[in-house]
């Protein structure tokens, strides 16, 4: 077991996540909370020269080997940079982690949830989040979200997928919660962004101070 604690951020696109964790690593600091942010797909070096391949190939990468990619980026993320910090009773702050796996690629993609288990259990070596935050928002709100920050030429292959398949993401995320409630807990992203700051610091501390007891 270690001694830290593994938190995630999961969500579909324009769900706010960036800002969030942008307020809560503020809060961490504040209260003098040792703390590593990373992100997922990427981190480590090798991660973040996978995640310019999923993210900007022009090629239309198999479903079977975008997963297995992303599963790789995964796995050599954990061991250089998720473990090392945990062991060293660090709070681990990952915007997104494998739920986005089994969200994008099992629930809105072509890929069996058996053999994304499978496989992400092989990567992740036994490393389960203590907390998961999941922002919930429509497709409609979080591409309207998304459309007044950025500029929509510049989405990326996994962002131009569309209505249909956003949808099934955000499905199978709340499924996902639904079958981990104590992991997963599911906040409106639609609230005010200090309503959602102050939601996700009463969980944490409530998990946090729990664990370090
Ligand atoms: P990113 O630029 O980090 O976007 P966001 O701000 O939405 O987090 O891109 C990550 C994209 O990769 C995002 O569209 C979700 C997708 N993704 C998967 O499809 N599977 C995965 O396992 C992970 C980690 C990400």
């Amino acid at each position: 077991m270690h001694k830290g604690f593994l938190i995630t951020f999961e969500g579909g696109e324009g769900c706010g996540k960036s800002s969030q964790i942008k307020l809560f690593t503020k809060f961490l600091e504040e209260n003098k909370i040792d703390y590593v942010l990373s992100r997922e797909p990427g981190g480590a070096e090798f991660g973040e020269m996978i995640r310019k391949i999923l993210l900007f190939s022009k090629n239309n990468i198999d479903a079977k080997t975008e997963f297995l990619l992303f599963s790789s980026s995964r796995a050599d993320h954990i061991k250089n940079i998720v473990k090392p910090a945990l062991r060293e009773g660090k709070v681990v702050v990952l915007d997104r982690f494998y739920d986005s796996s089994f969200a994008y690629q099992g629930y809105a993609g072509s890929l069996d949830l058996k053999d994304i288990k499978l496989i992400t259990d092989f990567a992740i070596d036994g490393c389960v989040p203590d907390l998961t935050i999941l922002l919930d928002i429509s497709y409609e709100d979080g591409f309207a979200r998304k459309s007044q920050d950025e500029n929509l030429k510049n989405l990326d292959r996994i962002e131009r997928k569309g209505k249909e398949y956003h949808d099934k993401v955000r499905k199978g995320y709340l499924e996902l919660a639904k079958n981990e409630p104590e992991r997963i807990k599911v906040i409106d992203a639609t609230k005010s962004r200090e309503e959602i700051s102050n939601e996700i610091k009463n969980i944490f501390l409530e998990k946090y101070n729990k664990i370090k007891k």
